[in-house]
């Protein structure tokens, strides 16, 4: 048993607190973790401000990095020491999705009850209450025992704060482009919503080939930014011309309009756009979350006649143990920028107001980082 420092919630829609918790050791199957980094992704921001329903009280976070302290009985203790990336969706590796290796789809993940793989947590508080660890990681704590699937070992050279993004943000984004819509080189892509997750489809556009890459934004730094990634075009969104954005977003790619537009924002008026701005034949790829209950609605009749198409696509139908090493190399060569996404780093205690900033939209990826 240890004491740890992390960042709770009561329950969804109500702010942090840092608290000191307890911490037990790790069981069977199980992994000690000490943080090191820990990105503010905008799915923790969905649960702070309530639009997501979850158990409670929870440690928030799930893109973090960090290395192996201890392990559980049966598991290698010569990985002791190594650092690692972590994946918020622990598969069970035994259910027919596992099985078949669609790994972001596992029907018995731990993650899905916030907990380790027999339902406990390894957390308390100092009165023996129990807390849970969101999607079984939440990374926002100085330390955390998580499910042993969910730890991916990182190359080394690879900075705390990349291996954190490669978790959620630049998995869910790269993925997207390479694994779940496979965007075939010299393709033309949109690109709507340029937080950490559309900048990484920008950087999985220009992996791919992509011969024109459009950056979609109301916000014109981020725009910038994707250019430095780059993004060849642009269009500053307004949201009360969404009709203008979409003939934009077609001007730029030419050909009638984008190959494929990702949607990485989460806002039915910008899946619409996504979808309206399709050429015949292009795929619309959905990326970015709702709030719980939200339809998005297009005209059947344009989209059956010319043959266009809806991906959704979750985590970027990506198998961590295969995508998190492939994603670090691809940093370290030089061919995926990840560093140039963070914006901010901080200290657990200034997460409240990274969320302010991440919810007026102005931050690009801010990440906690912990003293070792
Ligand atoms: N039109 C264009 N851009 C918009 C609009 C709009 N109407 N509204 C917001 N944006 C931009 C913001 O300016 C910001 O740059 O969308 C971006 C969203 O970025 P973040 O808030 O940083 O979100 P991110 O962490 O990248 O996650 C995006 O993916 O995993 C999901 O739950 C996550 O739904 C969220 C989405
Ligand atoms: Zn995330």
């Amino acid at each position: 048993m240890r004491e740890i420092q992390a960042a709770v919630i009561e329950r969804a829609g109500q702010p942090t607190t840092i608290e000191t918790l307890r911490l037990d050791d790790p069981r069977p199957g199980e992994v000690l973790v000490r943080m090191t980094a820990s990105g503010v992704c905008h799915s923790d921001l969905h649960v702070r401000d309530g639009h997501w329903e979850r158990p409670g009280p929870i440690v928030m976070g799930h893109e973090g990095a960090g290395v192996i302290e201890a392990v559980g009985e049966g598991l290698d203790p010569r990985v002791v020491g190594r650092p690692v990336a972590l994946s918020w969706y622990a598969p069970c590796l035994r259910c027919r999705e596992c099985q078949r290796g669609r790994q972001w789809l596992c029907t018995a993940s731990p993650a899905l009850r916030h907990a380790q793989a027999d339902g406990t947590t390894r957390l308390s508080r100092p009165d023996g209450s129990p807390v849970l660890a969101y999607l079984s990681i939440g990374t926002m704590a100085s330390a955390q025992v998580v499910p042993a699937t969910a730890v991916v070992p990182m190359p080394d050279g690879v900075p705390p704060e990349v291996a954190a993004l490669i978790g959620c943000g630049v998995a869910t984004g790269v993925g997207a482009v390479t694994r779940t819509a496979r965007v075939p080189a010299g393709s033309t892509v949109a690109v709507i919503g340029l937080g950490g997750v559309g900048l990484s489809c920008v950087m999985g556009a220009v992996l791919a080939g992509a011969r024109r890459i459009v950056a979609v934004d109301v916000n014109r730094a981020k725009i910038d930014l994707a250019g430095t990634l780059g993004a060849t075009h642009w269009v500053q969104a307004d949201p009360e011309t969404p009709r203008r954005t979409i003939d934009a977003i077609r001007e730029a790619a030419g050909d009638g309009g984008p190959d494929f537009v990702f949607e990485a924002i989460g806002l039915p008026a910008t899946i619409e756009q996504a979808i309206g701005a399709l050429p015949p034949g292009g795929t619309a790829v959905l990326v970015g979350l709702t709030r719980f209950g939200q339809s998005a609605s297009f005209e059947a009749f344009p989209f059956v006649d010319g043959g266009r198409r809806i991906l959704g696509s979750n985590y970027g139908s990506s198998v961590a143990a295969v995508d998190f090493p492939a994603l670090a190399e691809a940093y370290l060569a030089g061919r995926l920028p990840v560093d140039r996404l963070i914006d901010r780093r901080l200290a657990l205690p200034e997460l409240e107001d990274a969320f302010d900033r991440l919810r007026d939209g102005q931050a690009a990826r801010q990440v906690v980082m912990f003293q070792a």
